[in-house]
């Protein structure tokens, strides 16, 4: 493998199409000396390069690719080679329909788009392992290719009746027999009992979407297909002859598929990051938050450094509003994700193309062609930067603490009726009406605003590392949680647990029991009844020591107590008086349960005094960050790298309590002066 390749430095590059200026050799050339000026060692080829490569059915062209490789790699630039799976040949869509997409009205998509091909289709996949095991054979030992990009942002599902079939075969192996699953999907409600696997449809607008079972189910399928058809681009690679590492350019908090389960089948993990900056000039700690957590949970699945894989030099052309980037805001993102875990930065793209939906989406070469731009010279200079920062790859983040964000129970979450709804859209799905993934970036704002490093992970990972564990509506109950969360605690960790938890199994069946189900010993309590605000309803949540008060929404769990302490209690309603925080000694350690949805000014002074009684590691020991300033640790065989970084759009200064180096210049550092949007590196000493 060549991991060391990928440990040596930082890559620094993007996309680049040179499959759209073939008849271009000057724009070829200066795409060269323009890379080379601007610091970039690595350059993602042939995403979207299919009709390039096989012109007509069974016709390759790669000697064009060859030159390309050649030259970059003459050139000191890496070829992160792409497997073309992305989009297909108008030429294999019109011959051979069936690997386009089917939706979810029973319709087949005509040729067009990109992501409109069927995961099971017989023939896409012979044609994608084809093309796949020959660009293997031709650049897997390729000394200048470094990394498999399979494919591009899979995504999607498809409803054909190849899909349909595979999906009941996938419910065949999980049930064993119609009966069993009739039970877990409880479809006796409505009438709904199925006699035989063969009378299952997936869930469809038109048709079943009130089995939650059902629907679970399809999204799961839809996740293993899409792992099975990455392990098979895989498999294709292997049997080329490359050992060459694979990765997949994952899409964060990206709704539609369960990242965890692309662990095994990636050699590390990637990523696109396209955040919101400047929606708020002001404060854009919202933004910065989001993407730092979306950082975090990338980097959480293997738990290892991950490649940011794409990022946009200047604007992005499909946001509601293309905001540029101000200076300095594109060197602050950047190494934002370095700071989090990243040994890259990359961008969509390196140039603009000419035509088409993305010829106005921000480039490090526009339509000018010239280097003389200004997102240009902050390239050249983010590059140069790099460049110094090789000792880092070596170094991860290990957090002392982590947040339970478990797209299962996402699914679940959202489709659930009662408690809080809104209107359905997406296709016949409820958006977040739970507020789930909101309340995950509110209990991670506090880690963000003191600089705490924190991993988000899913139910299947193992928590035994953690000092702190917080499992914010804990809803779904799946791969032995119950259990693995009363270890934790019996072993001496620390768990938040909050209202709305230990509700169902894995197939969205209620548990006969008051919730949390087999947690009830663990927190010292049960919850009776739940009440559900509207928007303009608050409730407060009153401390018992000192009375500070904090306002709560969304949704008030109403708990009986057995042997928790209790903390806080509610100040308004039927329920004043009941309580709204407890704490409960279970084994060696501690379970506190959040009986109602808190904002971030509650999370933030619960989690300071929490982290500091536990002895949780700060990046920067007990400085006092400024506000929208925050800071990353990076622990490496032998040093450890804290990075700094400003979100204001002024200079900030702030004394730091820790002895630090500056890596960069040398410098020691008592006080730590930031310009606007900056980034200092130092040493933890
Ligand atoms: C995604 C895709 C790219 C490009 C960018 C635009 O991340 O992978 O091909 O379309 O979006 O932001
Ligand atoms: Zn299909």
């Amino acid at each position: 493998m060549k991991w060391n390749v990928l440990n040596e430095q930082m890559l620094h590059g993007g996309d680049y199409n040179p499959d759209q200026w073939l008849d271009r050799p000057d724009i070829l050339e200066k795409d060269i000396e323009l890379m080379k000026a601007s610091h970039v060692n690595a350059a993602s080829v042939g995403i979207f390069a299919w009709a390039a490569l096989e012109p007509e059915e069974g016709r390759y062209e790669f000697d064009w690719l060859e030159k390309i490789i050649n030259n970059l790699y003459d050139n000191g630039i890496y070829t992160v080679l792409a497997t073309p799976s992305g989009a297909r040949p108008v030429w294999m869509a019109l011959n051979h329909p069936e690997v386009l997409r089917v939706g979810p009205d029973l319709v087949r998509n005509h040729m067009g788009a990109r992501h409109n091909h069927c995961y099971t289709s017989p023939y896409y996949r012979e044609k994608v392992w084809n093309i796949d095991k020959k660009l293997s054979e031709r650049f897997g030992r390729h000394p200048g290719v470094i990394l498999w990009h399979l494919s591009n942002e899979y995504g999607g599902e498809c409803y054909c009746p190849l899909c349909q079939q595979e999906f009941r075969n996938w419910l065949k192996k999980k049930y064993g027999t119609i009966e069993a699953l009739n039970k877990q999907w409880w479809t006796s409600f409505w009438s709904h009992t199925y006699s035989s696997f063969d009378q299952i449809e997936p869930p469809i607008p038109k048709g079943e979407l009130s089995v939650h079972g059902l629907v679970l189910d399809w999204r799961r399928f839809v996740t293993d297909r899409t792992v099975d058809f990455c392990a098979w681009e895989k498999a294709a690679v292997r049997a080329g002859g490359s050992d060459v590492p694979v990765t997949t350019n994952l899409m964060g908090f990206y709704d539609g598929l369960n990242y965890f389960k692309f662990r095994d089948v990636l050699d590390i993990v990637s990523w696109d990051n396209y955040p919101f900056w400047h929606r708020n000039p002001a404060d854009e700690s919202d933004t910065a938050i989001q993407a730092a957590a979306s950082h975090d949970l990338m980097r959480s699945i293997k738990q290892e450094p991950f490649l940011l894989m794409e990022s946009v030099p200047g604007a992005v052309n499909w946001q509601p509003v293309c905001r540029l980037k101000k200076p300095g805001m594109h060197e602050l993102s950047s190494l934002q994700a370095v700071a989090h875990g990243s040994n890259s930065v990359q961008y969509f793209q390196w140039r603009k193309s000419r035509g088409s939906s993305e010829k106005f989406h921000g480039a490090v070469v526009g339509h000018d062609g010239t280097g003389n731009t200004r997102m240009f010279r902050e390239i050249t200079a983010l590059g140069k930067r790099l460049e110094n920062l090789k000792a880092l790859t070596a170094s991860t983040v290990k957090p002392e603490a982590a947040i339970i964000f478990d797209w299962e129970n996402r699914w679940a979450l959202d489709q659930m009726q009662g408690l809080l709804n809104n209107s359905f859209e997406n296709m016949g799905r409820p958006n977040d009406p739970k507020h789930y993934f909101p309340t995950i970036l509110d209990n991670y704002s506090a880690f963000w605003r003191m600089g705490i490093p924190v991993d988000l992970v899913d139910m299947s990972c193992d928590f035994s590392s953690y000092k702190l564990v917080i499992a914010p509506m804990l809803y779904m109950q799946r791969e032995n949680i119950v259990q693995k969360l009363r270890s934790f605690v019996e072993n001496g960790g620390t768990l938040v647990g909050t209202y709305w938890s230990g509700l169902v199994n894995e197939n969205d069946l209620c548990h006969q029991s008051f919730n949390p189900f087999g947690m009830q010993d663990l927190f010292g309590l049960y919850s009776e009844e739940i009440d559900a605000l509207w928007p303009d309803q608050k409730n407060w949540l009153v401390m018992k020591d000192d009375g500070r008060r904090y306002e709560l929404t969304d949704l008030c769990d109403i708990v009986k107590i057995s042997t928790a302490e209790v903390l806080a209690c509610y100040a308004d309603d039927f329920y004043a008086g009941a309580p709204a925080l407890t704490k409960n000694s279970f084994g060696k350690g501690t379970a506190y349960y959040l009986a109602a949805r808190a904002g971030r000014d509650f999370f933030f002074d619960f989690y300071n005094a929490l982290t500091k009684d536990l002895d949780v590691t700060r990046s920067l020991g007990s400085s006092e960050l400024p506000a929208n300033v925050t800071a990353s640790l990076r622990i490496g065989p032998d040093a450890q790298f804290v990075i700094v970084q400003n979100y204001n759009a002024a200079p900030v200064s702030f004394t730091a309590a820790a002895a630090l180096t500056d890596f960069e210049t040398g410098e020691a550092v008592s006080v730590i002066n930031l310009q606007p949007y900056g980034v200092r590196i130092f040493y933890k000493n």
